[in-house]
């Protein structure tokens, strides 16, 4: 569980960064000006942006020491950089608001004194209550932000009004009995903080959202997609892994794969056999690659180990298709009646498909992503020699 540190401080300011060099620093005046009064701390976290918006910070901090600034070597995101921020705080009370200038500061000590003051777990900076709005957002994007507000509350239940928030503040407290469920993944760490705990107390305090002046938003189509898996995650991750249900998603593509290489192969007058195999192994290929990318991130294989991974895989799914074919086999014998229509005859097939699916799940997520501790790569000759 996380302490606070030695000293603590009423108030934490976490401001995730990536590329905002040109806003940072009018936000961290206007902040120093609304949180006069308040024993405050900055926390920036930045993915060491192209623009060094890290060193813009680097030198507010060297003359006003309630600013810091966590620089990190590989982006991995807003939410990560939210709770890599928070573990390092000292705040009775933990804010989080973009760098941008589109949450509005001067609601920033309402908040707080609704968590520190009237008990309050969560408070919410919020569009959608009483006196918030979302500015002159064009109508698609007003539509994208409805269409996820309304799946975050098919999927959850109405925790909030506006749960797509990336602005609010947490009580210390409440922070430290979720903070080791929150999945650190993506956009939406409010929803996170929202539906891990136990009834939590919540309020919102309305608010303006502003246009974005300088730089641009990093919310594209991968953080949307990320956004739906998450809310799987959040509904169902106690049965099935986050991890299984993308494994799923790019098996279902693989099998698309398959199919359609056969059919061409087919077409071109292959053989049936030769077409199978062909069919086949542009799944494993094409697998490989979204898997490799895409399901077991971040323990990617690049570079010369992106071949030996793909020798694993190809391995794997031999065993695999060893599975589908005798739990198919076995299912035919043990009851004929199956094969009698096409209908029963795909249910076989399915049944096949999801026994070996779960297997190779488990021996790629245990064995060909993570390999029980063993190197791909050999240790080099000259291997370093400590020096006591
Ligand atoms: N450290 C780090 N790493 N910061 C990031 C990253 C990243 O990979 N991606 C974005 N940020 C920072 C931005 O620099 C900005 O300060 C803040 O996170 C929000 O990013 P924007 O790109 O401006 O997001 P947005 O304005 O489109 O989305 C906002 O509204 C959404 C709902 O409408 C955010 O507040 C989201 O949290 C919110 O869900
Ligand atoms: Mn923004």
């Amino acid at each position: 569980m996380t302490q606070p540190a030695a000293r603590s401080c009423d108030l934490s300011v976490i401001i995730p960064t990536y590329n905002e060099s040109e806003n940072i620093q009018l936000l961290l005046g206007k902040l120093s000006d609304v949180l006069n009064g308040i024993d405050y701390e900055i926390i920036v976290v930045d993915d060491d942006s192209p623009d060094l918006t890290w060193k813009v910070v680097e030198q507010v901090g060297q003359e006003d020491k309630r600013v810091q600034v966590i620089r990190r070597l590989d982006r991995k995101g807003l939410s990560s950089a939210v709770t890599t921020g928070m573990l390092e705080s000292r705040g009775n009370c933990l804010a989080v608001m973009d760098a941008d200038l589109q949450h509005d500061e001067t609601i920033l000590p309402t908040m707080f004194k609704r968590i520190s003051e009237e008990g309050f777990d969560i408070c919410v900076g919020s569009r959608e209550a009483e006196g918030g709005g979302y500015g002159d957002w064009s109508a698609n994007r007003k539509l994208v932000s409805s269409g996820a507000r309304w799946l975050a509350n098919v999927m959850m239940g109405e925790l909030v009004l506006d749960p797509m928030s990336g602005y609010f503040a947490v009580s210390r407290q409440y922070f430290q009995g979720t903070i080791d469920q929150v999945n650190p993944q993506g956009f939406k760490i409010l929803l996170e903080f929202l539906a891990r705990g136990e009834s939590p107390r919540v309020c919102e305090v309305g608010y303006e959202f502003r246009n974005r002046i300088h730089g641009e938003t990093k919310l594209n189509a991968s953080v949307a997609l990320e956004y739906l898996l998450a809310l799987v995650d959040l509904r169902f991750g106690w049965l099935v892994p986050n991890q299984f249900v993308k494994f799923g998603l790019v098996g279902i593509t693989g099998s698309l794969v398959n199919f359609f290489g056969f059919a061409v192969a087919q077409s071109l007058g292959m053989s049936i056999p030769l077409a199978v195999v062909l069919g086949v192994e542009l799944a494993i290929l094409w697998t490989y690659f979204a898997n490799n990318f895409f399901t077991f991130t971040p323990m990617t294989f690049r570079g010369r180990n992106f071949f030996m991974g793909l020798l694993l895989y190809q391995v794997v799914c031999c065993y695999g298709l060893v599975v589908q074919l005798s739990v198919v086999q076995m299912l035919l014998t043990n009851f004929p009646v199956m094969r009698e229509s096409l209908l029963t005859l795909y249910l076989v097939y399915m049944v096949g498909v999801a026994f070996a699916a779960v297997g190779n799940y488990f021996l790629h997520s245990y064995y060909t992503w993570n390999r029980l501790g063993f190197s791909l790569s050999r240790p080099s000759k000259s291997a370093p020699v400590a020096v006591v």
